[in-house]
């Protein structure tokens, strides 16, 4: 977050399973894809994504494994009772004071586990600040009622919460998504940097706190399940700063952006024609993000076989340009992207994806922009990733001119070798 020095132009706070993640009607992550390729391209720089999830940092961890999710800059997890920030998501240490606070684990599974209508979750789904079950939804009322009273009873404060029809969750009162998003907005705020505007997005029974944190616009994605419709119904149907998306996920969210006028909602995705799509402004984010857009249907074959492309990619290239591959070998880029002609159409039917995360432009002199970017290459379950840094040199009436590029093997990469690998 710190590397925002100004108030954020806009702060997505958004669920991941069945908001973020379609589970049912996207096997390829299109919808995905659509919404990371936005982001990067037009907000990464001046907004912040964070992402709050019921699932706990393993299985958090897990799901950004076998799916192409972007890095948020903040990700709360195990609905509401954990913090933490960046990319190597550093914890927030006084959220975990406040979690304790009339707090204790032994006393919630002792008081919970004389429920016979409890059945406890798996190991992988509890954490030391969330209790978690499933419930017979018929069963649920009466038992969070019941278990309220008893667990005042041994001086506790909590909250429970019913999710997604089945799921009980017992929780530190100050828990939950929407006192862990109240918190990260004081923060933000006694920071100088309050969001100008902010979009919670949601599903399910867990998210309904969102919902209610004042000036905040929301999206109930339209595959939202009936216990977030109900709590709408009966509380917020007035609230024009709410809606219900016509749209399944993360298309509502895109829709939710159009609707509310909160920036561009057109994903890069959605453009056909990559090279008419030019910025007005010096934008070297996007240079970056449309270039392997095209790379990605260069190679699956997407767009015509047309020595043209290859030779307006070549014209933006300074004709000293270097490439320095992950394996180290330094080429003229020039050559690379002759090189690249010959691969068209080579992941046809591959289930081939590329894309960007953590695109961030600093101008370095006056004209010269350094862009720092992860670059995500998957072909079928195999994937790759390489940390590349470009440098660009404005040019007036020429515009960006690639000057440099480097890649190295990131960290997260599960394979770090080059076969297939061009840029
Ligand atoms: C996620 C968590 C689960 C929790 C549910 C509802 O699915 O994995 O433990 O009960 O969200 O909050
Ligand atoms: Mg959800």
């Amino acid at each position: 977050m710190e590397r925002l020095t100004s108030p954020p132009r806009l702060m997505i706070v958004s669920d991941l399973d069945d908001t973020m993640v379609d589970h049912h009607n996207d096997p390829e992550n299109l919808s995905l894809l659509r919404f990371s390729s936005l982001w990067e391209e037009a907000f990464r720089h001046d907004s912040l994504l964070v992402f709050s999830t019921g699932r706990t940092l393993p299985m958090y961890k897990k799901l950004r494994k076998e799916r192409p999710m972007l890095t948020p800059d903040v990700i709360i997890t195990s609905v509401g009772t954990e913090i933490a920030y960046g990319k190597s998501m550093v914890t927030d240490g006084s959220w975990v004071e406040i979690m304790n606070h009339k707090w204790d684990r032994g006393i919630v599974e002792e008081e919970t586990s004389k429920f016979p209508e409890l059945t406890l979750q798996r190991d992988c789904d509890q954490r030391p600040n969330k209790v978690s079950f499933f419930i017979d939804k018929s069963k649920a009322q009466e038992v969070t009622k019941e278990l309220y009273q008893r667990l005042e009873k041994r001086g506790l404060e909590i909250k429970i919460i019913f999710s997604g029809g089945k799921a009980l969750d017992v929780l530190p009162k100050g828990g939950g998504k929407g006192q862990a998003l109240a918190y990260l907005l004081n923060k933000l705020k006694a920071e100088g940097r309050l969001p100008v505007n902010t979009l919670v997005c949601g599903d399910s029974g867990n998210d309904t706190e969102l919902f209610t944190i004042p000036n905040v616009y929301g999206v109930m994605v339209r595959n939202s399940q009936e216990e977030l419709l109900e709590w709408y119904a009966e509380n917020a149907k007035d609230n024009a700063k709410i809606i219900h998306a016509s749209e399944r996920c993360v298309g509502g969210i895109l829709e939710a952006i159009g609707h509310f006028e909160l920036g561009p909602n057109l994903s890069p995705r959605d453009v056909s024609d990559l090279f008419e799509c030019k910025e007005d402004n010096v934008n070297p984010g996007h240079e970056v993000v449309m270039f392997f857009l095209f790379y990605e249907r260069w190679r699956r074959g997407e767009v015509e076989n047309c020595d043209a492309y290859i030779a307006s990619l070549k014209a933006s290239c300074h004709p000293a340009a270097v490439f320095v591959h992950p394996s180290g070998a330094e080429k003229s880029l020039i050559d690379t992207i002759d090189e690249l002609g010959k691969y068209h159409g080579d992941k046809k039917d591959k289930k081939f994806r590329v894309w960007t995360d953590q695109v961030l432009a600093t101008e370095t002199t006056h004209g010269t922009w350094m862009v720092k970017l992860d670059k995500w290459e998957q072909t079928g379950n195999e994937r790759k990733c390489c940390t590349t840094t470009v440098r660009f040199i404005s040019k007036e009436n020429e515009g960006l001119v690639w000057e440099n590029v480097q890649q190295t093997w990131s960290e997260e990469s599960e394979m770090k070798n080059d076969s297939n690998w061009i840029i």
